[in-house]
């Protein structure tokens, strides 16, 4: 029979089809539902997300569930229903109130997770109204509401209004909990807020099962694809599998697919002959449970064992646990499609760190296998020593775990606990170790006061060994023994010895550390007298996330300043939103893939495919030498300089473009790129430079313009001599960070009639792809046009770095006259971009006993690549925000390296969020030697108004505009910020294992104006079109400009004219419409397009004057009916300069941070910040708080958790979702509230408005000092305990927190051996 499914309601018949589709290559590519985005095509970011439906005939229920489709293969569809973002509701049918509420709550930024994030809450909708049918509204909890968005990843938000959105749909919530919306107005009494919420009600708003597939299902059910025409087979008993396997050819490749999410992990590219779906095998997908245990069939899914394990949980706690700790596997939709099965398998075949293989061996599980006919039970520690059971195409029946029960008696107990340290806390990130822990233990009589352990099992994986492992040596050394801190000072030490990580094993004696820290945490509360110190607090339960938002509205110059909801938010949650990639293609569109150079410094002698074979279809393969003679090899300009588009017959860095290849699909381009072999020759080469030290000693420098090199500020040679102390030549180093846009960079280029192309690019800069594209090809500008709508997320990234990817997409087009399109993987994005500057800072810093600095000298070395990029303008960004404190006197030399490293790009807050945590480690580090209280250390260095002239001159502004002391002392009060000191300190107190820190950190951040262009045309119906220069990546920038033209045009007071905005519309970005675009960034491209457009309305309302004049009062429409009978010219377009005297401008911003950190883990919770922000007068607050959270979360990323690096010949080592890791839903701060200040009148800004975009993205800083405090608890601690076995940590008080603060980090400072330490202590002083 036929694949047959529905999307949407619609009905979908194959009759053939490559059995290795996916689901999101069949949506995007075959369909016009375009919600479903692919982002990194491996299971971890959210943004493909689907709700799949499948009946069962015979219970005649229907199950929904959300899966990842860019991992489901569209042949295990088969039979049931698909329903993406725009299936709930559109423009069209209207839009579903999870929609209208993504809007509302302002929860879209630049709307590319969005439809993703819309259809895993929307899930969760369905499976509450599911599982209690009888239920009469939906039964979703907050809890539940909360967590529903944690496999989705978003780059823009911070998550905070995502997470209202969803726990708007909450049965319990409480609906003044919820944040700044656009429902309701602070204040209003609970039922207007009700009212006001766009309504919800399963039944109308769940979407319903075919009933053409229902009629159709038990056909699916029992005849599967007919395997002849499919390649896959889906055998419906073992007999029939069997068979399978038997009849498919010895020389075939086969698999066996579930929910084939393993491929997520493994990226397997291969194309196998024969797929065999084992998912509808009955004994393969049963749960059974009686009195001896549970047997779980191999392709029952993780989710449905979870549900099993806690339907049996209130009699056997093992299983509760165990279920508990499953809940952190991948996230929801990975355990929705993902089985057992394939996990066990995975691990047990390719080494994959498995949580369900430690906590099976803890529960003593065995496993059955089917070999040929014959079916095998071996034990689960048996199973994952033999040989690759997927090399010998055995199949993995089913798991049997046994039921362990309390042994009867008092003094007798069960335990079973798990444990897990992964970089996120609630899932979606693989663990460093896990661990799972069962042992029966008695207390024993008074007089032998103690717990003996009577029987242990002890399971550890993750850690970096071939697969999970149970600890038998120390499981025998332990049972039997009375519990004691010697016995488990012992224990640890075998431990130990047990686990190794492998060679390649990243942070090796960190995940040690891991493993005899959760060793501990597990025998620690048995030991009884156990001392004054609390216990370890295992229970580490997710609290509510919690937040509260300031905002003032103001409708003096209406609509600007209210909080007007974003330009398309509804468009974007429904995935209607047009992105470059859903711009529908002609049929001969043709599609590229870098081939990138791995080496740093070599001749190219020759590019081929393996093994000489042309891969499948590819078209051609550019280089160098298809760019036109008329042309030049550019791929990219800024002020700086150019760069190439591709290597010549010299490669200069790794990851540089040395080809294009050009395929018939994007996947067989990637696949062809990945299987080309580049010959290199490094014969007569010097050595590439890889360091920033390398590149001094070559002095290999980009030259840097007097223009951006600030001046030094006083005498520092006398600053110097005047202080009572000094440091000397401290060195702190600042790694990189990648932009992690939801949307890679693509482009699309189409041949056009005489020698011109037109490109639609995701940029942030069409000027520039426009013109580097021209001076490429060798063509007039005129022949270009460069179309941009919406950017899927920027932060800088889509700026330089779109321009190679853009241009490549012309000279393809150009050259073969077929449109060409790429859009890259995330690992090709993630070695190409670039990121932020890392760099190597060495400080002498001068002050007296009192905390005052009196003066500052800084060497700054900036790892700039091997382009110049915009890396010139770093040594003006960075001391910018450095100079927040007052130094007495500061001098500097900043050096821009020009080395053989893929070359750094500004992003958001480029250098200035460097230069803003350089001076916080500064005072960090003249606190920490006066042993001062360093709140009160940067207090005394904050800027007076005479201080902030001398180092700012005359962008300081008006002494009123200073208001960075005003906001230091309202946060103070706010945040409580003096009671929460005393708090934390007693907390530190009488914990051992838990640290707290509290910080205070200021900002001080200056932005430019640049010259922006904008244009607003009234139509004859009186509808208004606008255009500008910026370019809407998520910012609002649209929203801004759209409410300042119904302002400026409102000005003609004719009646309905408060109506406009409904009138206007901003358009894409076209360059040939619109010159002079230049670049959008830098946080003011939105007031400055607002001004370029203000300036157009003040044009047009003086054109109209005359008109209103003779006729009198007169509605909008017939004002513009009469304007264009009497020929008035009612389009105007300007180019906003700013005055030079007022274009750069200081933005102010206090935040708060508490932080709380784990000593065995080293994580680090978030558990409250405080940001205040002034942002003038805000012309949308609610952009702007979007804004100013979103910076927050992304600096938290920057500061906390993403690693960014290159390997030693200079290649990104980082790939995707599994290596890096951005900030999600449970990274944020638990309690986030947020104050945007209106501080009134600015003379000289635009409608008195201040910029959002960047600077908040500082006061993440305050979250990295909040963890540095309390390491400093815990070293302090760990310096009182005496250790003369060896195991001592650096620890002592004078220490530098590297940025990020990731778990081992952290841990590495509070001591990867205090677990010993403290035993050791204890056993031998007794003095803890
Ligand atoms: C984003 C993401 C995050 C994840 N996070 C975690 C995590 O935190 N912890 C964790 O433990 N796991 C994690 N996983 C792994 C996940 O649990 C597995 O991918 C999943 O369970 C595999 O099941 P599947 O049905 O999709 O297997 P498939 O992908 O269909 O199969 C996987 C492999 O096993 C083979 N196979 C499958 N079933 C059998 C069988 N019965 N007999 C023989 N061979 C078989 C297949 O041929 C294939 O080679 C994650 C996966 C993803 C994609
Ligand atoms: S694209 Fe599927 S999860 Fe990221
Ligand atoms: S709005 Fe979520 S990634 Fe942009």
């Amino acid at each position: 029979m036929d694949l047959e499914f529905a999307i949407n309601g619609e009905r979908f018949n194959i009759n053939s089809i490559d059995p290795s589709t996916t689901l999101l290559e069949f949506l995007r590519f075959n369909t016009p539902f375009k919600s479903v985005k692919l982002a990194c095509g491996e299971g971890g970011c959210g943004a493909c997300m689907v709700l799949l439906s499948k009946y069962d005939p015979e219970l005649e229920k229907v199950k929904e569930f959300s899966i990842n489709s860019c991992l489901t293969l569209l042949c295990s569809i088969n039979g049931c229903s698909i329903t993406t973002s725009e299936g709930l509701g559109n423009t069209k049918k209207g839009f579903h109130p999870i929609h209208k509420r993504f809007a509302g709550f302002h929860a879209s930024q630049c709307g590319f997770c969005t439809p993703g994030m819309c259809i895993s809450l929307y899930s969760a909708l369905a499976n509450a109204a599911g599982y209690n049918s009888s239920s009469k509204s939906n039964e979703l909890t907050v809890s539940e509401a909360e967590k529903c968005v944690v496999g989705n990843l978003c780059r823009c938000t911070g998550y905070r209004p995502i997470v209202d959105v969803c726990k708007s749909f909450a049965s319990d919530v409480d609906i003044e909990d919820l944040g700044f919306n656009s429902f309701w107005k602070k204040g209003e009494n609970k039922e207007v807020m009700l009212e006001n919420l766009p309504p919800y009600n399963p039944k109308d708003h769940l979407v319903t099962f075919p009933e053409f597939l229902k009629k159709n299902k038990k056909k699916v059910v029992y005849n599967g694809l007919d395997h002849s025409r499919y390649r896959w087979t889906t055998p419906f008993s073992i007999d029939e599998l069997h068979n399978s396997i038997k009849s498919s050819n010895s020389g075939d490749s086969l698999k066996l697919v579930v929910g084939n999410t393993g491929t997520g992990y493994y990226k397997d590219e291969e194309r196998f002959d024969r797929y065999i779906d084992i998912s509808q095998i009955p004994e393969m997908s049963m749960i059974k449970k009686d009195e001896k245990g549970i047997e779980i069939g191999a392709a029952v899914t993780i989710s449905n064992v979870i549900d099993a394990l806690m339907e049996e949980s209130k009699s056997f706690y093992v299983f509760k646990k165990m279920a508990a700790h499953m809940e952190k596997i991948g996230n929801r939709s990975i355990r929705n499609s993902g089985s057992i099965g394939g996990n066990l398998v995975m691990a047990q075949s390719r080494k994959f760190p498995s949580d369900i293989t430690t906590l099976l061996l803890a529960a003593d599980a065995s496993v059955y296998m089917l070999n040929g006919k014959k079916t095998e039970k071996v034990r689960l520690w048996e199973f994952l020593e033999l040989p690759s059971i997927s090399d010998s195409r055995l199949v993995l029946l089913k798991v049997e775990i046994p039921l362990w029960t309390a042994p009867s008696g008092d003094d007798t107990e069960l335990l079973f606990q798990s444990y897990r340290a992964s970089p996120r806390s609630i899932g979606n990130a693989l663990p460093y170790v896990n661990a799972a822990f069962f042992a029966v233990v008695s207390r024993q009589e008074l007089s032998r006061s103690g717990v003996m352990v009577d029987k242990c099992l002890l399971a550890f994986g993750s850690y970096g060994g071939d697969h999970s492992i149970r600890a038998t040596e120390v499981e025998n050394f332990l049972t039997g023994k009375l519990l004691s801190y010697s016995v488990l000072y012992e224990a640890v030490g075998l431990l130990k010895g047990i686990i190794v990580p492998g060679k390649e094993t990243t942070h090796a004696e960190y995940r040690k550390s891991l493993a005899v820290g959760f060793l501990f945490e597990f025998f620690y509360p048995l030991i009884e007298n156990s001392h004054r110190i609390c216990s370890l607090d295992p229970e580490k339960s997710l609290p509510f996330l919690s937040s509260s938002q300031q905002v003032l509205e103001s409708n003096e110059f209406h609509p600007i300043g209210e909080a007007v909801i974003k330009v398309g938010a509804a468009l974007q949650a429904s995935g209607e939103a047009v992105f470059v990639d859903d711009i529908p293609t002609l049929p001969d569109c043709l599609h590229g893939a870098f081939i990138y150079s791995t080496e740093p410094l070599a001749k190219i002698k020759n590019i081929s495919f393996s093994e000489n074979v042309t891969p499948t279809g590819v078209f051609a393969v550019l280089t160098f030498k298809d760019i036109p003679k008329q042309g030049q090899n550019i791929g990219s300009k800024t002020l700086f300089g150019p760069g190439p588009l591709f290597a010549d017959e010299l490669t200069i860095y790794a990851g540089q473009r040395i080809a294009l290849v050009v395929a018939d699909t994007q996947k067989h381009a990637d696949k062809a790129a990945k299987l080309a072999v580049v010959e290199y020759d490094k014969q007569n080469l010097e050595e590439p430079i890889l360091t920033v030290e390398d590149a001094v000693k070559r002095s290999s420098f980009f030259e840097v313009h007097p223009m951006f090199y600030p001046e030094p500020v006083g005498d520092v040679l006398k600053g110097m001599q005047e202080a009572e102390l000094k440091i000397h030549s401290a060195e702190l180093r600042l790694k990189s960070q990648y932009f992690f846009y939801m949307e890679p960079q693509t482009a699309l280029a189409l041949p056009d009639e005489d020698n011109s192309v037109k490109v639609f690019s995701s940029s942030q800069a069409p000027e520039y792809v426009h013109s580097v594209i021209a001076t490429c090809l060798g063509i007039q500008e005129h022949s270009v046009r460069v179309i941009t709508r919406r950017v899927g997320g920027g932060f800088g990234g889509k700026a330089v770095k779109s321009m190679p990817v853009a241009t490549a997409c012309a000279l393809g087009a150009y050259k073969l006259q077929r449109p060409v399109k790429m859009y890259l993987n995330r690992k090709t994005d993630m070695i190409m971009a670039g990121g932020r500057h890392p760099m190597k800072i060495t400080y002498n810093v001068g002050f007296r006993s009192d905390g005052k600095v009196m003066a500052l000298e800084v060497t700054m070395l900036i790892d700039a690549g091997i382009e110049p990029d915009v890396s010139p303008i770093m040594p003006r960004n960075i001391m910018g925000p450095l100079r927040k404190y007052d130094w007495g006197a500061l001098s500097f030399d900043v050096k821009v390296c020009k080395t053989n490293l893929l070359s750094r790009t500004a992003m958001r807050a480029p250098g200035e969020v460097q230069g803003s945590y350089i001076a916080e480690s500064i005072i960090e580090n003249v606190a920490s030697s006066l042993q001062m209280d360093v709140d009160a250390v940067r207090k005394i260095n904050l800027h007076t108004y005479e201080s902030l002239g001398k180092f700012y001159k005359h962008i300081a502004g008006d002494h009123g505009e200073y208001t960075l002391p005003l906001l230091w002392d309202k946060l103070e009060i706010s945040s409580k910020f003096k009671e929460r000191v005393e708090m934390v300190k007693e907390f530190n107190m009488c914990n051992v294992w838990r640290k707290k820190g509290i910080s205070r950190v200021p900002i001080i951040h200056q932005v430019m104006h640049r010259p922006t262009p904008g244009k607003v045309s009234i139509l004859s119906d009186g509808s208004v079109v606008v255009e500008v220069g910026g370019i809407e990546i998520g910012q609002g920038l649209w929203t801004k400009v759209q409410q300042m033209v119904a302002y400026g045009l409102g000005m003609v007071k004719c009646k309905e004219s408060e109506e406009l905005i409904k009138r206007i519309r901003v358009v894409q970005n076209d360059t040939l419409g619109l010159i002079q675009g230049g670049f959008t960034a830098g946080s003011t491209t939105s007031e400055s397009s607002c001004e370029a457009v203000r300036l157009c309305c003040v044009i047009l309302v003086e054109r109209l004057k005359p008109t209103m004049e003779k006729s009198g009062s007169m509605t909008w429409n017939t004002l513009i009916q009469q304007a264009y009978a009497q020929a008035v010219n009612l389009s105007a377009s300007t180019l906003y300069k700013p005055e030079y005297s007022s274009m750069e401008y200081l933005n102010y911003g206090v935040g708060v941070s508490e932080a709380k950190v784990d000593l065995v883990t080293g994580r680090t919770e978030i558990l409250r910040s405080d940001i205040i922000y002034d942002c003038g007068k805000s012309l949308n607050p609610a952009v702007d708080l979007g804004q100013i959270e979103g910076a927050f979360v992304q600096g938290i990323g920057f500061f906390m958790m993403e690693e960014y690096t290159t390997d030693e010949k200079g290649l990104v080592v980082q790939q995707g979702t599994w290596d890096y890791h951005i900030p999600t839903v449970d990274s944020i701060p638990k309690q986030f509230n947020v104050e945007i200040l209106n501080t009134g009148h600015h003379k000289n800004r635009v409608l008195s408005s201040k910029a959002s975009g960047e600077p908040p993205l500082l006061l993440a800083a305050s979250v990295h000092c909040a963890t540095r405090a309390a390491i400093r608890e815990a070293r302090k601690q760990s310096l009182s305990w005496n250790c003369n076995d060896g195991n001592r940590d650096e620890s002592g008080m004078d220490f530098e927190l590297p940025v990020p603060a990731t778990m081992p980090v952290v841990k590495s400072l509070c001591g990867l051996y205090s677990v010993e330490k403290y035993l050791y202590n204890v056993t031998h002083f007794k003095n803890v």
